[in-house]
C-alpha cells in the first residue's frame, strides 16, 4: 500500500500512521518526525529548519522533498509507504508525480479547528522515537515514557497555542489545496476524525480495505 495521510495538524496522522504500519508492515515517512531528529543532531539541514518549524511555518519545498526523495530510494519503501505530512503544498504534491512513486490513495482526515487546539494542549511525544501520546485520549502505560521505546515523554516546541494557531493558518491555505488535487485524479479518501483514537483507526481501516 503507497498511502498519503492528509490533515490539519492534530488530524492524528501520525497517531494512525503508527498503527496502519505495524498492520500493513509498511514503514511510515514522517517530514516532521525526520526533521526534528536533524535539529535534535544538529545537522545542518536540522539547524536550516528550526526557525521555520518553531514559528509554525513550512519549510522550503526543496529541503522536504530532498528528504522524501532519499528515503523513498530506501530498501524497505518496495512493498509501500506511508507517508505522514508530505506533500504539504502543490509543488510537493507534483514533485511527488515527477519523482515516478505511486501512490494509491491520498487519506484526509477531518478535525475541525477548534477541537484541534485542544488536542495539542494535550500532546506528549516521545523524544527518542517521535511516538505521539496525549494526556487524556492516548495515555502511556506509565506516565512520562513511551511504550515504544521506553524515551522521555515531551511537550513539542510547536504546540503552543500562538504556533498552533499559525500552523492552522498555513494549513488552510497550503495544503488543504492537496485535497482537490487528489480528489481530480480520483485518489481522495475521507475520514471524519472522532474523539477517541479507536474510532478513527476503524473507519480509517475501512477505507484501506476498499483499496485491496
Ligand atoms: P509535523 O510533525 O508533520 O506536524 P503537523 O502536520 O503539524 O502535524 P502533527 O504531527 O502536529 O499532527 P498529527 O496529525 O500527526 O497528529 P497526532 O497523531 O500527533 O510537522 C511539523 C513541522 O515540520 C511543520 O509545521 C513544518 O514546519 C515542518 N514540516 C513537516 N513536513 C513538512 C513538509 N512536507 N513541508 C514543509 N514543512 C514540513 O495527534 C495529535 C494529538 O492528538 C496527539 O496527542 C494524539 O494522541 C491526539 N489524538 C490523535 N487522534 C486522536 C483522536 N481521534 N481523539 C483524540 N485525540 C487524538
Ligand atoms: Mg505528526
Amino acid at each position: 500500500m503507497k498511502l498519503i495521510l492528509l490533515g490539519a495538524p492534530g488530524a492524528g496522522k501520525g497517531t494512525q500512521a503508527e498503527i496502519i504500519s505495524e498492520q500493513y508492515r509498511i514503514p511510515t515517512i514522517s517530514t516532521g518526525n525526520i526533521i526534528r531528529a536533524a535539529l535534535k543532531s544538529g545537522s545542518e539541514m536540522g539547524l536550516k529548519a528550526k526557525s521555520y518549524i518553531d514559528a509554525g511555518e513550512l519549510v522550503p519545498d526543496e529541503v522536504v522533498i530532498g528528504i522524501i526523495k532519499e528515503r523513498l530510494a530506501e530498501p524497505d519503501c518496495k512493498e509501500g509507504y506511508i507517508l505522514d505530512g508530505f506533500p504539504r503544498t502543490i509543488p510537493q504534491a507534483e514533485a511527488l508525480d515527477n519523482m515516478g512513486f505511486a501512490i494509491d490513495a491520498a487519506l484526509s482526515i477531518e478535525v475541525a479547528d477548534s477541537e484541534i487546539v485542544k488536542r495539542m494542549s494535550g500532546r506528549r511525544v516521545c523524544e527518542k522515537c517521535g511516538a505521539s501520546y496525549h494526556t487524556e485520549y492516548k495515555k502511556p502505560g506509565k506516565e512520562g515514557i513511551c511504550d515504544l521505546c521506553g524515551g522521555k515523554l515531551v511537550i513539542r516546541k510547536d504546540d503552543e497555542p500562538e504556533t498552533v494557531k499559525n500552523r492552522l493558518h498555513v494549513y488552510h491555505e497550503q495544503t488543504e489545496p492537496l485535497k482537490e488535487y487528489y480528489q481530480a485524479c480520483g485518489k481522495l479518501l475521507t475520514v471524519e476524525g472522532q474523539d477517541e483514537v479507536a474510532d478513527t483507526t476503524r473507519l480509517v481501516l475501512a477505507k484501506l480495505e476498499t483499496l485491496i
